[in-house]
């Protein structure tokens, strides 16, 4: 039976996703950190990391402790066909994987993060047919910005529901 939503957030967007979604399938929605001490080890979550490098923070630690029994990585690129199976390849799951398009808040960021994602942004800007969506997101990377959704996250919010019902259900 899930237990809880976990989530890692750098900067609050992958939060804002992790409690809305709380919020919508009635299941409390914890930081990795508060978790560890609240929800035993072994337990059922579904969880939320930022992407990071193409990794899912936190995921590594939360998979060691707890049963993950689905996964949502929230990251910067637009929802492209692919993003999910790369994602699950470079994070080695197994279990169902979501993507949502999170956000930059460049108040929020150290220097070096913040150069990283100029940096994306410049290729961004230097590649060639570049669409609307594209400049869209270079001026995200570089003045901050939000695409955290409701409807984004409604893919989500029916999986969750669907598993909890089916869990209780075999109960
Ligand atoms: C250093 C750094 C590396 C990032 N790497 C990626 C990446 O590989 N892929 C991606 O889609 N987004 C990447 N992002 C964007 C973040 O995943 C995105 O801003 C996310 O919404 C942050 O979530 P948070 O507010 O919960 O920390 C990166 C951001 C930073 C600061």
């Amino acid at each position: 039976m899930l237990a809880g939503i976990v989530y890692e957030s750098n900067s609050g967007f992958t939060k804002q996703y992790a409690e809305m979604l709380g919020g919508a399938v009635g299941l409390p929605a914890l930081p990795l950190v508060e978790a560890v001490s609240k929800i035993p080890r072994g337990s059922e979550v579904f969880f939320l990391g930022w992407v990071c490098g193409g990794k899912i923070s936190g995921l590594p630690v939360a998979a060691k402790r707890y049963y993950v029994a689905g996964a949502a990585a929230v990251g910067i690129v637009y929802p492209h066909p692919t993003v999910e199976e790369e994602l699950r390849k470079a994070n080695k799951l197994s279990c169902p994987l979501f993507y949502l398009q999170g956000g930059v808040d460049p108040k929020k960021l150290g220097y070096f993060k913040r150069k990283i994602l100029s940096m994306i942004a410049q290729n961004i800007e230097r590649a060639e047919n570049k669409t609307a969506a594209d400049w869209d997101l270079a001026d995200t990377l570089r003045l901050g910005g939000s695409y955290v959704s409701q409807a984004n996250l409604e893919p989500v919010i029916s999986w969750v529901k669907e598993y909890k019902s089916t869990e209780e259900a075999a109960e």
